[in-house]
């Protein structure tokens, strides 16, 4: 394993004093989105500024809020050194507005732009990232929070954005690690940082009234980490995942488990006794928890949490016609200590040890990276079946793009998601409705996995 450059101890240092991030305000204008070299204060402030990628100076890129129904157009300006483009993660999006680069548009080259223009059907949390060498790209930072108002939201005190990531840096000069292809990484884990954080910096914190209710939306964008998270001080329900509403609130009396790409909105009352740590915890590595977002608490809201509680408005999407479904099947194998699958890479037939000489470490039924032909062709409103085999000893996070989908147990439909945690030697199966029509990804959301193998594609028509 890659040894972790960063001390705990010099970070925990550095957090006495917090400040706020010199963010650039929008450089561009509300129609535009700029994607450009910038610098921000992730480390702590004993530590210099690190230089990232950016939409518009700021790190996470501008927070885009807009009504459910609504239409979002953007103009992304590719300021940067190298192609990119921009992919609306979770939103069942019309498909040429997908940023696929290579599938569904050609990569924006340095100094061109391209608009986006589409609709939001669905009300919830969302997120916007790069979809050209995202690997690279989402880790440098081109990523923000899109979030999808309801016309009738729930009724709390506050709404809160939290976009948990983690950030491989030098410890001396707190810069990126440019090594985004390192083997080591592809074939296991993913990339991990060693410096973990919230909204773009270490040490995020929130300030908060005892009593209040806030609705928190999060997302985790980190390239390959899971977040296990727990709360401290608060109450609080699960009330959507992946931006899709449940049909009933969760109480949280357990972790909360984020895979990459995941979202979770939350419902929660400040409910710690005067003394108590009011925080998100995270279980780290060494099993250790520690705060991912703390509160500072002042003051005191009216008794909120006697108060019912509020719910996102349920869209009551259909649930899957299980019995007309088409049954598909993809294994996942490959990585390190896995079972060293031959594969179709290229269009070609290849054992395992030529395709790790190219790069590739995993492959999604029997193929390693993009095929020419579709995983599968379906036509549209066709209800499909799809049994995920983890023959790996990875996790791998599963999303499928312009749809979303229900894990199946035994024979009872689970939430709506766009993103699916495997766990190693698990079989899942997730079932939707085709019904959006266009070339539509599936792959890992460690995005070092998609690089090395595991990315494939659907074709609804
Ligand atoms: Cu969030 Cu294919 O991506
Ligand atoms: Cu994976």
């Amino acid at each position: 394993m890659k040894p972790i450059a960063f001390s705990r101890r010099q970070f925990l240092a550095g957090t006495g004093a917090l400040s706020l991030l010199p963010r650039a305000s929008l450089a561009a204008g509300p129609e535009g989105l700029t994607a450009e070299v910038a610098q921000a204060q992730i480390a702590p402030e004993t530590y210099p500024v690190t230089e990232v990628y950016s939409y518009g100076g700021a790190f996470p890129g501008p927070m885009i809020r807009l009504p459910q129904g609504g239409r979002i157009r953007r103009e992304l300006l590719n300021n940067l050194p190298v192609p990119t483009s921009i992919h609306w993660h979770g939103i069942r999006i019309d498909n040429a507005m997908d940023g696929v680069a290579g599938l569904t548009q050609e990569a924006v080259s340095p100094g061109q732009s391209f608009t986006y223009d589409f609709t939001l059907p669905d009300a919830g949390t969302y997120w916007y990232h790069a979809h050209t060498s995202s690997m690279e790209q989402v880790a440098r930072g081109l990523y923000g929070p899109l979030i999808v108002e309801e016309a009738d939201g729930p009724d709390v005190d506050r709404d809160e954005v939290l976009m948990l990531d983690d950030w491989l840096l030098d410890p001396e000069t707190a810069q990126i690690d440019p090594a985004f292809d390192h083997p080591m990484d592809l074939s296991h884990a993913g990339r991990r940082g060693n410096l973990i954080g919230t909204n773009g910096r270490y040490g995020y914190r929130l300030t908060a009234k005892r009593g209040e209710r806030l609705r928190l939306r999060l997302i985790n964008a980190a390239n390959a980490r899971i977040f296990v998270l727990r709360l401290a001080g608060l109450s609080g329900w699960t009330v959507a995942l992946d931006g899709m509403p449940l049909d009933a609130p969760e109480k949280v009396d357990g972790e909360i488990i984020l895979a990459p790409a995941q979202r979770v909105d939350l419902i929660v009352d400040v409910s710690a006794e005067e003394t108590q740590e009011v925080a998100i915890l995270r279980a780290d590595d060494d099993e250790e928890w520690r705060v991912q977002v703390g509160f500072d608490l002042s003051g005191e809201a009216t008794g909120r949490a006697a108060e019912p509680l509020p719910l996102p408005p349920n869209p009551g999407m259909a649930p899957v016609d299980l019995g007309r479904a088409t049954k598909l099947e993809m294994r996942m194998e490959g990585g390190a200590m896995g079972n060293m699958p031959s594969g179709r890479m290229n269009g070609q037939m290849m054992g395992f040890r030529q395709m790790m000489q190219d790069g590739m470490f995993w492959t999604l039924a029997g193929v390693a990276g993009m095929d020419e032909a579709p995983f599968a062709r379906l036509s549209r409103g066709e209800p499909v079946r799809l049994k995920l085999i983890n023959d790996t000893v990875f996790p791998h996070a599963m999303h499928l793009h312009g749809q979303h989908f229900r894990e199946i147990v035994g024979e009872v439909q689970g939430p709506m998601r766009d993103t699916l945690l495997s766990l190693p030697g698990q079989t899942t199966e997730i079932a939707f409705t085709a019904d959006n029509p266009g070339k539509w990804l599936f792959h890992c959301h460690m995005l070092g996995h998609a690089a090395s193998g595991m990315t494939t594609w659907i074709e609804v028509a």
